[in-house]
């Protein structure tokens, strides 16, 4: 009886010293909000796309992106860099990301985000919304718009509307 009280305490006492070392140890990691969509998802997606982003190439779309990616990030809850995070860009009134600080211009543009924004805003910046604060030079070529701004609906969140409107 005393010997095992004595072997218990002892336990005890190693493992009062085995938490306080273990509370230097990281968390587990969170689990992701949402898994990440398959490839036949994005594939799904992408034919579901008006023309012409329904014929993009996701891989040059990447590529493009690459030139984005020092300033934004589009996971889900990504930080904001010197640009937003861009998660849920489309149908996203510009200017609105939570905790990122705007130029006056793009805060005050009030349209939302689709294909169309994008695409002049890409090829443009600078012309599309004079006095905002992307220092970026735009990208000239209507195929890597097209392409990027399909990697981007793939990558965002983006999902069709359960009805597509008909009209112009
Ligand atoms: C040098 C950094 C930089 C690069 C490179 C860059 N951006 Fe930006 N982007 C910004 C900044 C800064 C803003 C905020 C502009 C403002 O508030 O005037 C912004 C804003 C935006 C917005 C508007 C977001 C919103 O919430 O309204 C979109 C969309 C966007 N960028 C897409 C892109 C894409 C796509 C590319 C690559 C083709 C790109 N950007 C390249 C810095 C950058």
């Amino acid at each position: 009886m005393t010997r095992t009280l004595a072997l218990l305490s002892a336990l005890g006492l190693a493992l009062t010293g085995c938490g306080q070392a273990g509370s230097a140890a990281p968390a587990a990691p969170a689990a992701p909000a949402r898994p990440e969509a398959t490839p036949a998802e994005k594939a799904a997606l992408l034919a579901s796309l008006p023309a012409p982003y329904d014929t993009a190439d996701l891989d040059n779309g990447r590529r493009a992106f690459a030139r984005c990616r020092s300033c934004h990030t589009i996971t889900e809850g990504g930080p904001n860099m010197t640009g937003p995070n861009l998660w849920g860009i489309f149908g996203r009134t510009a200017g609105t990301h939570a905790g990122y600080n705007y130029s006056a211009t793009v805060k005050a543009a009030g349209f939302t985000w689709d294909a169309d924004h994008l695409d002049h805003w890409l090829e443009n910046p600078r012309t599309f919304l004079p006095g905002n604060k992307m220092t970026f030079p735009g990208l000239p070529d209507p195929t890597d718009r097209r392409d990027v701004i399909a990697f981007l609906k793939v990558e965002t969140g983006y999902t069709a509307p359960a009805s597509p409107t008909t009209g112009p």
